[in-house]
């Protein structure tokens, strides 16, 4: 089966290429990614020279590129998770995520209805095509102080980040009901791990609490998150993509809600033991700041379909995964300092070029 994952090359994307390379050594997985600030190729140091792996610099916003790619490789299946993903920049720079996050994606369905629903030359795998689209839980909205988001809740996105993710599936849902295409979505909840870039709240505080700068809490911190494990929603894709039923969505979140204040604390305690400090050196840099414009109070993620139907549950705490989340940024320094340096933005140039 030939595969093509989208974004493989940003925090999640990373986890899932290195996942379905690793356990599919059968299968030839092709990732596609424009490398924009969040792609960084030293993600995948350690698989990159596998046979069943390729890296294709490209834009999925250019259409004929995708078409040619489509034509070229015969992908069997997609699994979709290009995206522009920090709600801040959203609310700076909203066209950005309209072009790749809406646009893009009809661009990569059109690509592969192209391929397997017109092209009568197309004979299907042994196995089938699929189409993977990996969504949000911001699609729902925002929530009070109770209730969870279920596979029924209906779409309310408030940022244009969320607005752009919901309107991706929409569109994939589309190509379903009127062409057939043969698809799947997920919507996950916020995720934290391994090559998180830190511009997100979890990666920015390990490294400001290193540095000794401030950890900037938008509000007063009583916004509340649904943290999983990256490796577990890596897991969770695995599974949807091999067994889910064609045309169904299924949630992803660990029944882990935590408010951001909370979570920076707990995170302060970690680094100062595992730094050497005193217990409540770190706390002393949390500085509240101007809120986000539109920031949704509360997401927590009812995962029991998956759970039921799929038999799949994470497989960390939170404090194990945030253990080892920090000692993955501890050890690998070079990794944090090419990425704030922007010396990660060479790697391709570097290790890639007259390949
Ligand atoms: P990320 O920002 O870390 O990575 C995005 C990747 O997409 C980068 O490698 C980037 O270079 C690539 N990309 C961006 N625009 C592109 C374009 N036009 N063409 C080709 N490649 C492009 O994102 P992430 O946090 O890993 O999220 C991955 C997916 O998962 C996204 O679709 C996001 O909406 C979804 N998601 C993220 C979370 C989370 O907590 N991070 C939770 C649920 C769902
Ligand atoms: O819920 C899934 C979503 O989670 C994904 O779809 C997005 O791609 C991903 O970026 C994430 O969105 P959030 O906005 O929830 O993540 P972020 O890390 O930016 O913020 C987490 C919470 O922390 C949020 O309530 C805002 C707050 N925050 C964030 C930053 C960057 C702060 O208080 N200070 C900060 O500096």
């Amino acid at each position: 089966m030939r595969v093509l994952i989208t974004g493989g090359a940003g925090f999640i994307g990373s986890h899932v290429v290195r996942h379905f390379v690793n356990h599919y050594p059968g299968y030839i997985i092709y990732n596609l990614d424009k490398l924009t600030y969040a792609g960084n190729l030293e993600n995948l140091k350690d698989i990159e020279h596998k046979p069943n792996y390729h890296f294709i610099k490209g834009d999925i916003v250019d259409r004929e590129l995708l078409n040619a790619l489509f034509d070229k490789h015969r992908f069997d299946a997609v699994i979709h998770l290009a995206a522009e993903s920090h709600v801040d920049r959203s609310i700076t720079n909203p066209l950005e995520f309209v072009y790749t996050n809406v646009i893009g994606t009809v661009n990569l369905l059109h690509a592969a209805k192209s391929l397997w629903i017109d092209n009568p030359q197309y004979k299907t795998p042994a196995d089938r095509n699929l189409f993977y689209h990996v969504s949000t839980d911001e699609v729902y909205g925002s929530l009070g102080e109770t209730g969870m988001f279920t596979e029924e809740t209906p779409y309310d996105p408030h940022s244009p980040y969320s607005a752009s993710k919901a309107s991706s599936d929409h569109f994939v849902r589309a190509y379903h009901d009127t062409y057939g295409l043969p698809i799947v979505i997920s919507n996950c909840s916020n995720n934290y791990g391994p090559n998180h870039f830190p511009e997100k709240l979890i990666p920015l505080c390990i490294n400001n609490i290193k540095n000794n700068k401030p950890l900037p809490i938008y509000g007063k911190g009583e916004n509340v998150r649904d943290w999983l494990y990256v490796e577990d929603h890596a897991r969770a894709i695995d599974v949807i993509f091999h067994r889910a039923k064609t045309g169904s969505t299924y949630n992803i979140g660990g029944h882990n809600e935590w408010k951001n204040i909370d979570v920076v604390r707990l995170l302060c305690k970690i680094m100062d033991r595992k730094l050497g400090r005193p217990e409540g050196t770190s706390e002393k840099l949390i500085t509240f700041v101007k809120d986000r414009p539109g920031h949704d109070l509360r997401y927590a993620i009812d995962s029991s379909k998956l759970q039921r139907e799929l038999g799949w549950k994470p497989s960390v705490t939170f404090e194990e995964g945030l253990e080892k989340t920090v000692d993955w940024y501890l050890a690998n320094e070079e990794w944090l300092r090419n990425v704030t340096s922007g010396a990660y933005q060479q790697y391709y140039e570097l290790q890639y070029a007259g390949r």
